[in-house]
C-alpha cells in the first residue's frame, strides 16, 4: 500500500466476500455499487426460490453479467444454497466444474428467505464430506434459532452447538463464519486452525446495539446478526485491523426497498451499505491507526484464503469529503443506504 503524502491511498483493487445482490430491477439497481469498488465478490444464494442447483446458478450468474455495467471488471463468485435435500454429487460436480464457489448453509428460518434452509446439521453430513474432500468452502450464517434462544445469545450458542462439533467431526472442512459479532466468536476464530476463517461487515464495526435501541430505534441498523455490545464492537474493530489472516471482508450488503405509506409496518433484517461500504471500512482502519492492515483485509486475507490470484488492478482513495446519498430509489421504492447523509474523509477516485 502506498499513501503519498498523506493525501492518497492506494491499494489493490479488492473483493467483497459477501454480497446479496437480489434479482431483476433491484439487480440491476445496486450491483453497481458493489462492481464499480470490488474485483469479485461471493454472492448469496437466498432468492425465492434459492439458487440450489447448477442450472439455477447458471442463470442466475448470467443475469448478473447482463446486468453490469460494460466498463466494470467484475467476476460473481456463486454460492449454492444446502437444503435437507442437497444432492451430494450436484454440488461436487458444481465445483469442480466451477459453477459453484462456494456452499452457504443457513438454518431454517434464520434470517430473511431462509424457509428452505437446513432444518438440522445432520442432513447434510453426505454432503460435508464431499466438501471437505474437495476442498470446497462452507459458509455459514452462525446462528441458533430455535424458539427458546434469545436474539442476541443465538452466535454464541451456535459456536457451542454446531460450529465446535463440526470442526471436529470435519477437521479439513474450509469454514467461513460469516459476519461475526461477538466477542466470543472474534476469540473462537483466533485460536481455531486455519481452516476457519469468518467475515466482519461495516456496521458490526461501526455499531452496537445502543446504536440501534438507545433513545430511539433506527430500523435501518436492524440486521442479523442483531448489533451486539460495545465490547464485541471494540473487540471485531481490533481484530479486524490487527493484520491476523483469518479476517476478511465481507459486507453482507442486504438491500431491502420498502413502500413506505407513512409508515413502514414491516422492517426485515438487512442493511444495504454497498454505497458506502470501503469507506467506512477505511474509515474504521483510519480511526484504529492501521491504515498499514486495510489492505491485507480488504484485498489479500480473503483471495489468500480462498486461494485466489490477488487482484492486479487498484483503486486509489483521496483525502477529499464524500457525502454518502440520502436515499435510493427503485420506482416508487426506497432504500436507505447504510450511513446515509453521512460525510466521509475519503473520496475513492473512478
Ligand atoms: C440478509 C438478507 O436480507 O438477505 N439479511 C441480514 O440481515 N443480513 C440475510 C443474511 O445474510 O442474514
Ligand atoms: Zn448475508
Amino acid at each position: 500500500m502506498n499513501i503519498i503524502k498523506n493525501e492518497k491511498i492506494t491499494i489493490r483493487r479488492p473483493d467483497d466476500f459477501h454480497v446479496h445482490l437480489r434479482d431483476k430491477k433491484i439487480l440491476k439497481k445496486v450491483l453497481p455499487y458493489t462492481s464499480s469498488i470490488y474485483g469479485r465478490a461471493i454472492i448469496m444464494p437466498n432468492l425465492t426460490p434459492p439458487i440450489t442447483n447448477i442450472e439455477e446458478s447458471h442463470k442466475y450468474r448470467k443475469r448478473i453479467m447482463r446486468a453490469l455495467p460494460s466498463n466494470h471488471h467484475f467476476i460473481p463468485l456463486m454460492t449454492c444454497y444446502l437444503t435437507d435435500n442437497t444432492n451430494p454429487r450436484e454440488i461436487e460436480n458444481g465445483f469442480l466444474n466451477n459453477f459453484f464457489f462456494a456452499a452457504k448453509l443457513y438454518f431454517k428460518n434464520s434470517t430473511n428467505y431462509t424457509k428452505n434452509g437446513v432444518s438440522n446439521i445432520f442432513a447434510i453430513s453426505k454432503t460435508l464430506e464431499v466438501m471437505q474432500k474437495i476442498g470446497m468452502p462452507l459458509l455459514i450464517h452462525g446462528e441458533i434459532t430455535d424458539n427458546d434462544t434469545d436474539i442476541f445469545d443465538r452466535e454464541v450458542k451456535f459456536i457451542d452447538i454446531i460450529l465446535e462439533p463440526l470442526i471436529k467431526n470435519y477437521p479439513e472442512l474450509k469454514i467461513v463464519f460469516e459476519h461475526i459479532s461477538t466477542k466470543i466468536a472474534v476469540d473462537y476464530v483466533i485460536e481455531s486452525n486455519d481452516f476457519l476463517a469468518a467475515t466482519v461487515t461495516p456496521h458490526h464495526l461501526f455499531f452496537n446495539r445502543n446504536s440501534l435501541l438507545n433513545e430511539k430505534f433506527l430500523p435501518y441498523l436492524f440486521c442479523l446478526p442483531i448489533l451486539k455490545e460495545k465490547k464485541d464492537q471494540k473487540a471485531l474493530k481490533k481484530a479486524v485491523t490487527s493484520g491476523n489472516k483469518k479476517f476478511f471482508l465481507g459486507t453482507d450488503t442486504a438491500p431491502h426497498f420498502y413502500f413506505c405509506n407513512k409508515v413502514c409496518q414491516i422492517i426485515k433484517p438487512g442493511i444495504f451499505n454497498a454505497p458506502s461500504s470501503i469507506l467506512a471500512y477505511l474509515k474504521v482502519f483510519e480511526e484504529m491507526n492501521a491504515l498499514k492492515f486495510f489492505e491485507k483485509f480488504s484485498s489479500e486475507n480473503g483471495a489468500n484464503f480462498y486461494n485466489l490470484p490477488l487482484n492486479k488492478e487498484k483503486i486509489t482513495f483521496i483525502h477529499k469529503p464524500k457525502r454518502i446519498d440520502k436515499i435510493i430509489k427503485i420506482e416508487k421504492k426506497v432504500s436507505f443506504p447504510f450511513l446515509a447523509g453521512e460525510v466521509m474523509n475519503w473520496s475513492v477516485i473512478l
